[in-house]
């Protein structure tokens, strides 16, 4: 070996040390099994003792145009050699042009943005910015949201990723959302928006400065809003001076089959904020986009906010040449192609599976939820736990070689937005195997 060819690990001590030496998230780190991976293409990642993966994640729901794609590559190296880093008080060719790209796709008349290195920091500067703007301190968000891990953004989670982080930072209301689990019916949106009118009128709605929501929600459930609640939201912030966040993480670039997806509703938030897909998640990239009338007011008044790392060259040439695939490719038209045969294999195999008590998605967002008891609905893992039946499944689809998130009693179907057909297909199939295994739990 020549003095500066790296040195190559096994996969073995690869988990070893990485165990030993860095902290996984979200999890006890005794037990854990990471997988040890050294390569990925389009849909496929390739673990370092060579054991191939089916994508259907797509990760963390970020790498949307699909690993290893040379274009996206290129733009980094061109970039790197170029200028790896400058200032962010300096202005730079792809700062300037993805800038311009943003504000040409994001929703109405958002078109300026404060570039961040992922979804927490766009979160947290959006309140930020909801308080300079409003002069308020409270925020509304949801229970059944993440909206990241820093201390403001996880007060404003509701999912029980919060319960250990508080009290958190003061002024945050949360609000129930229009789905209440298997169990329940999903309020229509006029319900839900009845009880979010009184909510604000009890709180007081001068002191409110922004609602933040998933425009689709992600981990806590895809869940798809009943048509009418974001036109609704959207009246009742504009009555009562509230800027509407709009937190498209997630749901953003493509992978609803619209560029947002808020734009399903035709609504434009104040503000927005990206991350994940808006570079495939080839480098950290996030985003907060704002109307005009939001940004003009840091006219005259100081924007109290910046990091060492806002619009970071390479990071706005990777996205760059990412919105440039998916454009060159099609991706909003295949996520939405592709995402129609997803959702009559869900459908199917929900029709054939006892232990499917939902099954839902949106372009190639999708979900299963997992039952005990077809009529009763009854989650196959409870609220915040999981079951042997879920780890036993789980289990199975790593055997397998199906990547996904399996999380409470529900699994994920969020493949890049470049799978095929066949791709598709090879996954549904061994998604048809595991339900037998839940299957066998229903009464
Ligand atoms: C909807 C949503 N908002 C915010 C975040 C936080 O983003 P990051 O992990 O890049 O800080 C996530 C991450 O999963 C997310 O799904």
């Amino acid at each position: 070996m020549s003095d500066n060819e790296p040195e190559h690990l096994s996969a073995q001590e690869i988990v070893d040390l990485s165990l030993r030496h860095t902290l996984y998230d979200w999890q006890a780190q005794d037990g854990l099994k990471p997988i040890p991976v050294d390569s990925a293409r389009g849909a496929e990642f390739f673990t370092t003792d060579g054991k191939r993966y089916l994508d259907f994640n797509s990760q963390l729901m970020g790498v949307n145009v699909g690993h290893g794609d040379k274009r996206v590559v290129d733009a980094i190296a061109r970039q790197a050699e170029k200028l790896a880093y400058i200032s962010p008080f300096m202005a730079h060719e792809p700062r300037a042009l993805l800038g311009k790209k943003l504000a040409e796709i994001l929703p109405g008349d958002i078109d300026k943005v404060f570039f961040t290195l992922g979804g927490s920091e766009a979160n947290e500067t959006a309140i930020k910015i909801a308080k300079l703007v409003t002069g308020r301190q409270k925020i509304l968000a949801r229970y059944r949201s993440y909206h990241g891990a820093t201390s403001g953004t996880i007060t404003l989670t509701g999912d029980p990723r919060r319960w250990p982080n508080e009290p958190g930072i003061p002024g945050v209301v949360h609000v129930l959302d229009p789905y209440h689990g298997p169990q329940r019916e999903v309020d229509s949106a006029e319900e839900n928006l009845r009880y979010l009118r009184e909510t604000i009128e009890l709180e007081g709605p001068a002191t409110i400065a922004a609602f933040i929501l998933e425009s689709v929600t992600g981990t806590n459930g895809v869940l798809v809003p009943p048509d009418g609640y974001m036109q609704g939201v959207r009246e009742l912030c504009t009555k009562h001076g509230i800027l509407m966040i709009c937190d498209e993480v997630m749901a953003g670039f493509g992978r609803t089959g619209e560029w947002f997806a808020i734009d399903h509703w035709k609504v434009v938030p104040d503000i927005i904020t990206m991350a994940k897909g808006l570079t495939a998640a080839y480098v950290q990239l996030g985003a907060v986009g704002m109307r005009r009338g939001v940004a003009d007011q840091f006219k005259d008044k100081v924007f109290y906010g910046g990091l060492t790392y806002n619009s970071h060259t390479l990071a706005c040439a990777a996205a760059l040449a990412a919105i440039q695939v998916y454009e060159e490719d099609k991706l909003l038209e295949n996520a939405r192609r592709i995402g129609a045969v997803m959702k009559s294999l869900m459908a199917d195999l929900a029709s054939r599976h006892p232990s499917v008590g939902a099954a839902r998605s949106i372009g190639l967002f999708g979900l299963f939820e997992l039952v005990r008891d077809k009529a009763k609905k009854t989650p196959l893992a409870p609220f915040n736990g999981t079951s042997d039946e879920m780890a036993a499944l789980g289990k199975f689809f790593r055997q397998e070689g199906l990547y996904t998130f399996v999380r409470w009693n529900t699994f994920f179907t969020n493949p890049p937005l470049c799978i095929t057909e066949a791709e598709l297909r090879e996954a549904f199939g061994i998604i048809d195997r595991g339900l037998e295994i839940t299957d066998r739990a229903v009464s």
